[in-house]
């Protein structure tokens, strides 16, 4: 993807309304499209995002022998092959940007005695993979990777997988669901330990498809995640709800271009995905959270947002597992505040798609907003409304291509991205979508 650049302006128009849906959870389909290809049976799947990202994992798995089949409009059909039923693939897996593809699926091969390579784009190509090769050499998978367990890398599956209790330096769902992948085909019980909640789409999938799990809180905030192994899954369908950290673009837009009043629908509100929820309140937003219901497993709600005054507060480091995607966009809400946003623990932002500690301090400071960064946290000084007029560099990172496009929509000056296409890895339709709602951007 993106041989070819394609730069964007976003600029101030008038309000922006309607009523629009964003598309299906990005964690939640990669891992639909995984158990569903680790189940003996057909799973149907309703709500896929249709985004790189989640594209890319669908032709890894075909590769490895998985029939997946569109049958509609965001409507999939996976044909698994069963846990440890993966073929040995004829051609390397390309996961192109995708993290979470590339992570969960080194587990999910980790565990059958085949060997496949793994690769990607440029920027996942400088993503820490080691950190996920270590659980999954202890339970007997063998790697070869690129300098520092970087991709290109070739895994060989153990064919005896062993049953390990993980746990993670670091808080990361694509660790913890990459170990909890390969130990479904290790006999015993494979136990991860995390020191902080983070999302939980695997083990509530897992439960849903049949496995043995068992989640129990421990040490203040922390879980203990026990999956009994070689279990025989069971197909069931799965519904995405909409996804949060995309909702979070038109959300943070309706809430800085004056006079806005916008309807999101049908978005997650999984409590391990709502520190933006959280902040935002803390930082006076108006958002009103109607309609709520359980869809498909998960909490979901209708969000009516308006815009108004902002202002700066402090976001404890805590709460960075449960909003960690939301960073840019949080960043650039801070930049229309009153006051100064402090954003504390953000040291994993520096490996995701981008450095994208340094990226969402540069987005801002080329926009007039002071930006600094005091070891692993963010202090944005709010300016009510930035002057903007600058250039972005997008680092191939579509978060940081969209947070760029909200802030030229609400500040003075209009705002270039050096390239939208890597939006389309999370969230095809963006630009349409924010049109739909009045925004101009060419
Ligand atoms: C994800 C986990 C997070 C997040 C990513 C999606 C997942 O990454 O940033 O966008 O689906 O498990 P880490 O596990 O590296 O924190």
């Amino acid at each position: 993807m993106s041989a070819n650049r394609v730069p964007l302006t976003a600029r101030r128009n008038g309000p922006l309304s309607g009523t629009v849906r964003v598309p299906g959870d990005k964690s939640i389909s990669i891992r639909a499209l995984i158990l569903g290809a680790l189940t003996v049976g057909a799973t149907p799947v309703a709500g896929l995002l249709e985004g790189e990202d989640v594209l890319n994992t669908a032709k890894a798995l075909q590769a490895l022998g998985a029939r997946i089949e569109r049958t509609g409009a965001r409507r999939w059909l996976i044909q698994g092959v069963g846990v440890g039923g993966f073929a040995e693939p004829a051609h390397a897996l390309d996961f192109g940007n995708s993290g979470t593809g590339c992570r969960l699926m080194l587990g999910a091969v980790a565990g059958c005695p085949i060997t496949a390579t793994f690769d990607g784009d440029a920027s996942l190509r400088s993503r820490p993979m080691q950190r996920v090769l270590d659980p999954l050499q202890r339970m007997g998978a063998r790697a070869l990777a690129s300098e520092n367990g970087r991709l290109p890398l070739t895994l060989a599956g153990a064919r005896d997988p062993i049953p390990i209790v993980f746990k993670p330096p670091v808080p990361s769902a694509q660790l913890k669901s990459a170990t909890l992948l390969a130990g479904l085909a290790a006999p015993g019980e494979t136990v991860v330990v995390e020191a902080e909640a983070t999302r939980d789409h695997t083990e509530k999938m897992l439960a849903h498809f049949g496995a043995d799990i068992r989640v129990e809180p421990v040490n203040d905030g922390g879980r203990r995640i026990a999956l009994a192994g070689q279990p025989e899954l069971v197909s069931r369908p799965v519904t995405v709800p909409a996804d949060p950290s995309s909702a979070a673009f038109p959300l943070i837009a309706a809430l800085l271009v004056p006079g806005s009043d916008v309807i999101l629908n049908g978005v997650m509100m999984n409590p391990l995905r709502t520190g933006l929820m959280t902040t935002l309140a803390e930082m006076g937003a108006a958002i009103e959270r109607t309609a709520e219901r359980n869809e498909g497993g998960e909490d979901v709600a209708d969000l009516r947002i308006r815009a108004g005054a902002l202002r700066g507060v402090e976001v404890p480091a805590a709460r960075a597992p449960s909003m960690i995607d939301e960073y840019p966009i949080l960043a650039v809400a801070a930049a229309f505040a009153e006051g100064s946003t402090v954003m504390r623990g953000l040291k994993e932002l520096r490996v995701k798609e981008s450095d994208r500690l340094a990226a969402t301090a540069a987005l801002l400071r080329v926009n007039g907003v002071a930006a600094d960064i005091e070891g692993d946290d963010l202090i944005v000084q709010g300016k009510g409304r930035p002057a903007g007029g600058g250039v972005v560099t997008t680092h191939m990172d579509h978060r940081i291509a969209m947070a760029a496009i909200v802030l030229g929509l609400a500040s003075e000056r209009p705002v270039q991205i050096d390239d939208g296409t890597f939006i389309a890895t999370s969230f095809p339709g963006f630009i349409e979508l924010m049109r739909s709602l009045g925004a101009e951007l060419s």
